[in-house]
């Protein structure tokens, strides 16, 4: 199928493709761009869409292993395009698809999170952050958000957040004063530089759900399954990990199990 481009997002992903650092799947010569939001220019017969019709679409090897929406016209797999109609304008619709689909995926295939539950968003005042504490709040969960600006407090006060936290970079114990038993989900952005921190914030049985490296850091150094802390050894509590690549209708990978580490 062609789609007329209308407006697309920029993405983190595209900026570390441009730096050479995506992994192999990124095959090049390639124009990038992972999403975007347009008008079908032509389609092929049975596939239920005509042409003018408003569309958006979203990763699957877009702009990775085929070309993408940095363009006029982008051709797409007919499965992967989306009909909508919206009065919105175009430069606020090509910011929905890619931010949607992952707080969406993060929040509910992630997390599995349910009316009445705690969530911490650690990245709060992130795009991603802001729109799965949305999400969060339409749901019925009681949101805590980090920023590491505290002016911005009432920035997340605003859209719904219940409980703005200033993240110095060790944050389990105030949520821990906040929900006692700890959290019973938490989405990290922020990188795996605070994720043992974010563990020790979850509840045991909690989920924790790796979603975005805002940091930078996506590997984990020595990292141990038993985790210690301050050199005491480990309680005996456990954590499901679920690590979030939305991809196409989104898939996701969830694995492991580690030690939230209470802090009571
Ligand atoms: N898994 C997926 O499918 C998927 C899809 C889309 C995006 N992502 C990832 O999700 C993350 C968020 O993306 P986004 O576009 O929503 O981000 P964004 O809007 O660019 O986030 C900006 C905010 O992040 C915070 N921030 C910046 N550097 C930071 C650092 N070193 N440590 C902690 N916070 C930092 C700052 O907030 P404060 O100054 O207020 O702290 C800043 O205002 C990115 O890592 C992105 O790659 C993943």
């Amino acid at each position: 199928m062609r789609i007329k481009v209308k407006a697309f997002g920029v993405n983190e992903s595209e900026v570390t493709t441009r730096k050479g650092l995506s992994d192999p799947d990124v095959t090049l010569p390639r124009v990038p761009g992972i999403e975007c939001v347009g008008v079908v220019d032509e389609a092929p017969s049975g596939s239920g869409l005509s042409s003018g019709r408003q569309v958006a679409t979203m990763m699957g090897g877009m702009g990775r292993s085929f070309d993408g929406a940095y363009a006029q016209y982008t051709l797409l797999p007919v499965g992967q395009t989306i009909p909508f109609d919206s009065e919105l304008p175009w430069e606020t619709l090509g910011a929905l698809p890619e931010m949607c689909q992952t707080a969406y995926g993060s929040l509910h295939t992630g997390l599995d999170l349910h009316r009445g539950q705690t969530l911490l968003i650690r990245g709060g005042t992130s795009t991603l952050g802001l729109t799965a504490a949305a999400m969060a709040k339409d749901l019925g969960t009681t949101v805590l958000a980090t920023t590491r600006r505290s002016e911005r407090a009432q920035l997340l006060r605003t859209l719904g957040v219940d409980h703005p936290i200033t993240d110095d970079g060790t944050i389990a114990r105030t949520v821990r004063d906040i929900c006692p038993d700890g959290d019973d989900a938490a989405l990290e952005l922020t990188g795996t530089r605070n994720l043992r921190d974010t563990l020790r914030s979850v509840r045991v049985h909690g989920t924790v759900c790796f979603t975005g490296a805002l940091s930078d850091t996506w590997t984990i150094q020595d990292f141990l399954a038993i985790v210690d802390r301050g050199g005491q050894p480990c309680g005996l509590g456990s954590v499901r990990v679920a690590a979030v690549a939305v991809a196409g209708r989104a898939g996701t990978g969830a694995c492991g199990v580690s030690n939230p580490v209470p802090d009571r």
